[in-house]
């Protein structure tokens, strides 16, 4: 078996990330960071702010370029591509961004047809018909026609959250999907991770630093720290994990290795 095809390695790895590198010059934020994620299942990043979660996930699609490594996306490494092809790509993207980036000129039935517009040819009413569709499966009924401004921070998620799936993603990435939420509203968000997941069949990986969200959501759940994955494992796996490291932080200590700088 070739040592280096991550299909024979990993069958059902949809996400395979090899010795992935990436500094902003003299900040090294990715340092020879793996990661497998399996066909349908929710992988969960945890760590803390400035780990370079964000830049993770950018890296997966192709927002930003890494020094070197590989990320294999059905066993295909998309680290090469250039910007056509990563368009391509895309397409089997949602995205939910850290700061939800709706725009705000637009109302939200276009925010959520988006990707419908430039990448379908469907006329305005049939956008509209999906978008109707894909903003009641995150619970939204009648706010078609709202501009952004006008909703809620929750409600801004939600309209996000429809737009990541308009096109109906193999893969769902999500940036802090609860974050600013009172704990009501995140839990809403956590039901409708789950629900997509298992309605959708999709694959996803969230980051968060919500534990809450993170044990409830999770299929496994993995540590970034000092530019590498130390620790993947399930929800009860990581609550158990004799790794210092990580019990420092699911706990939320401000004393331990992490603090200490080690
Ligand atoms: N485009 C960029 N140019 C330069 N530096 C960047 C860029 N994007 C991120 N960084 C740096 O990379 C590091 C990791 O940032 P990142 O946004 O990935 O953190 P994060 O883990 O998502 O944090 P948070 O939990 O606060 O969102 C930070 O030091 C940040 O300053
Ligand atoms: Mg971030």
């Amino acid at each position: 078996m070739p040592r280096d095809d991550p299909k024979d390695l990993h069958p059902d790895g949809m996400i395979v990330i090899r010795d992935l590198f990436k500094s902003f010059g003299e900040n090294r934020v990715l340092q020879g960071l793996n990661l497998d994620v399996k066909r349908g299942e929710d992988m969960v990043v945890i760590g803390r702010s400035g780990s370079g979660k964000s830049v993770l996930i950018k890296c997966i699609i192709g927002l930003i370029k890494p020094d070197r490594g590989s990320i294999y996306i059905n066993g295909e490494d998309i680290v090469p591509f250039k910007e056509k092809n990563l368009n391509e790509m895309r397409k089997k993207f949602g995205m939910l961004f850290q700061f939800g980036a709706l725009f705000d000129s637009m109302p939200v039935w276009e925010n959520v047809g988006f990707g419908l517009k430039q990448h379908t040819e469907l006329k305005n009413d049939e956008i509209r018909d999906i978008v109707k569709e894909k903003l009641k499966m995150v619970g939204l009924d009648g706010v078609d026609d709202l501009m952004p401004s006008e909703l809620s921070g929750g409600m801004k998620k939600r309209v996000s959250l429809a737009r990541a799936i308009a096109m109906e993603p193999e893969i769902l990435l999500y940036d802090e999907p609860t974050t600013g939420l009172d704990p009501i509203m995140a839990d809403v968000i956590n039901e409708l991770i789950i629900r997509l997941r298992e309605k959708l069949k999709v694959t996803s990986i969230a980051i968060t630093h919500d534990m809450v969200s993170a044990y409830k959501i999770a299929n496994r759940i993995a540590m970034l720290y000092q530019g590498k994955i130390i620790e993947v494992g399930t929800p009860d796996e990581i609550r158990n994990s004799n790794n210092d490291v990580v019990q420092q932080f699911i706990q939320g200590r401000s004393e331990g290795p992490i603090t200490r700088g080690k």
